[in-house]
């Protein structure tokens, strides 16, 4: 009898817009709108913005009954409490929330955020009810001293210390040097690292769980880039800074195979 092997899981594509602290509410209900209008019923991907938690209700109004979701940039651990200036998770489910940003490179860098905080947000997140998108990436320093593989292990390590693989999650490779620099990596550098993650997560959580895992890749993604990327066999997606500030960019990224 000729043994089939399996058929390859389809990993639904993944684009979500990181909006960072940019966006009156005036201007993030008018850029909803917009993305409304041109990306409403796409089925065959995922699409999800993440604004500044003060526009988070405006623009939930905006998307609700839509095909679009929406997220926060970051979520404490705890449902409620004496933590001035965070949000917890349990907070943007009551926005209708779907995702949450965790462990970004500006939350680790420019706040401190430790392996260990971002473990916490991860448990917290999904406590709620919510897909974390938990970010990884090594800095320009680190990848010169060839210490890319070993950061990468590093922070899948810790910062899914504990992960039940039967949960969702979303991990997205943003390599620092590609942050809003409009250096991108290259689709065979994006590649290289993804499939990396992809092993260890296999090694941590198992095969089948490493196969259905969305690897979204954020680094200066722009619409004449987003396709070369997106061809990647481990590239499943993108995490979009400031090209998703904009209806037309962001728009032509999500579609960028149509
Ligand atoms: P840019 O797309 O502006 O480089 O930002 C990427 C990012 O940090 C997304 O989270």
């Amino acid at each position: 009898m000729l043994l089939k092997s399996p058929p390859t899981p389809m990993r639904k594509p993944f684009i979500a817009g990181n909006w960072k602290m940019y966006k009156t509410i005036a201007d993030a209900r008018a850029l909803a709108h917009g993305l409304r209008s041109k990306l409403d019923a796409l089925s065959d991907r995922d699409v999800v913005v993440c604004p500044p938690f003060t526009a988070l209700a405006a623009v939930a109004q905006e998307l609700q009954g839509s095909s679009l979701r929406w997220g926060g940039q970051n979520a404490h651990w705890e449902r409620e409490g004496a933590f001035t200036g965070d949000i917890s998770a349990h907070m943007l489910a009551d926005l209708g929330c779907t995702y949450a940003i965790v462990g970004h490179s500006e939350r680790r860098q420019v706040f401190g955020e430790t392996d260990a905080m971002i473990n916490k947000r991860m448990h917290g997140t999904l406590a709620a009810g919510l897909t974390p998108i938990v970010c990884i990436g090594e800095t320009l320093a680190e990848r010169e001293a060839g210490k890319t593989y070993a950061v990468l292990e590093r922070q899948i390590k810790e910062s899914l210390a504990g992960l039940n693989p039967a949960s969702t999650v979303v991990v997205a490779y943003e390599p620092v040097w590609a942050i809003g620099t409009g250096q991108t990596a290259t689709p065979d550098q994006a590649q290289e690292a993804h499939a990396f993650v992809r092993k260890q997560y296999a090694g941590a959580y198992g095969p089948p769980a490493a196969q259905a895992l969305r690897i979204l890749y954020g680094g200066s993604v722009k619409p004449d880039n987003s396709k070369f990327l997106m061809e990647q066999p481990d590239i499943d997606g993108a995490l979009v800074g400031g090209a998703s500030l904009d209806v037309e960019s962001f728009s032509k990224i999500v579609r960028y195979n149509l």
